[in-house]
């Protein structure tokens, strides 16, 4: 009899805190929350935006037909907002006559955004105080000459751009990653490293 009284007030604690545990566990699973064992896309019950129909930079793509997100630009044409650029690869010489002068004057502004965008792209092999031995070149890349000897600092404005603009011999273009005025903050900014060695 008493057996009896104490065994109907007996809620199942235990089992009740297993059984939500082992639930919420396989909603994680399917949910794709808690995952080790596969590469498929989880099934979403709520999305959250997480898969986008969008091209990501060095990923595979099933969108075009060379199955690459990152697609080469088109020979001859020009972006929307950009401009044609006016000179060939080794066309050195005429430099001065047809870029000319720095638009741009050398202000904190123009600096500090040339700065920012010379230790983002040139700084990995002209290291950050343009000397030359970037992270790049620790690893065996040839080391570039130092932008602060007499040679860089001879070159003209326009043909610093220029070479910024299409490379120079194994040094790649940076004319796809920089618009125009970021070029020539990145020659203001070299200008003033210059200055201060
Ligand atoms: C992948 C490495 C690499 C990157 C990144 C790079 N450069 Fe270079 N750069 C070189 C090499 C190597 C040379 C020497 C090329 C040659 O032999 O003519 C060079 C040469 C130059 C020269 C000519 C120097 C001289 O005295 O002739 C300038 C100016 C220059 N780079 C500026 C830049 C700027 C500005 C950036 C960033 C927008 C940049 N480089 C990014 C490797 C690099």
């Amino acid at each position: 009899m008493e057996n009896e009284k104490t065994h109907k007030k007996n809620i199942p604690f235990f089992k009740i805190i297993l059984g939500v545990a082992l639930l919420g566990f396989i909603v994680l699973v399917i949910t794709g929350k808690k995952t080790w064992y596969s590469e498929d896309a989880p099934i979403e019950i709520l999305s959250d935006m997480d898969n986008q129909f969008k091209a990501k930079p060095q990923v595979g793509s099933t969108f075009f037909a060379n199955r690459a997100a990152d697609q080469t630009v088109i020979p001859n044409t020009v972006p929307r907002d950009g401009v044609a650029y006016p000179l060939e690869k080794p066309d050195f010489e005429r430099a001065d006559s047809v870029i000319g002068a720095n638009p741009l004057q050398p202000t904190d502004f123009v600096l500090a955004r040339g700065q920012n965008r010379f230790e983002a792209l040139c700084a990995p092999c002209h290291n950050n105080d343009g000397k030359g031995n970037g992270t790049v070149v620790e690893k065996g890349f040839q080391n570039p000459p130092s932008l602060l000897d007499e040679h860089a600092v001879g070159l003209s404005d326009a043909h610093l751009f220029h070479i910024i603009s299409v490379g120079q011999n194994i040094m790649p273009g940076y004319g796809d990653k920089l618009n125009m005025n970021d070029r020539w903050t990145v020659v203001h900014y070299i200008r003033s490293l210059q200055a201060k060695r």
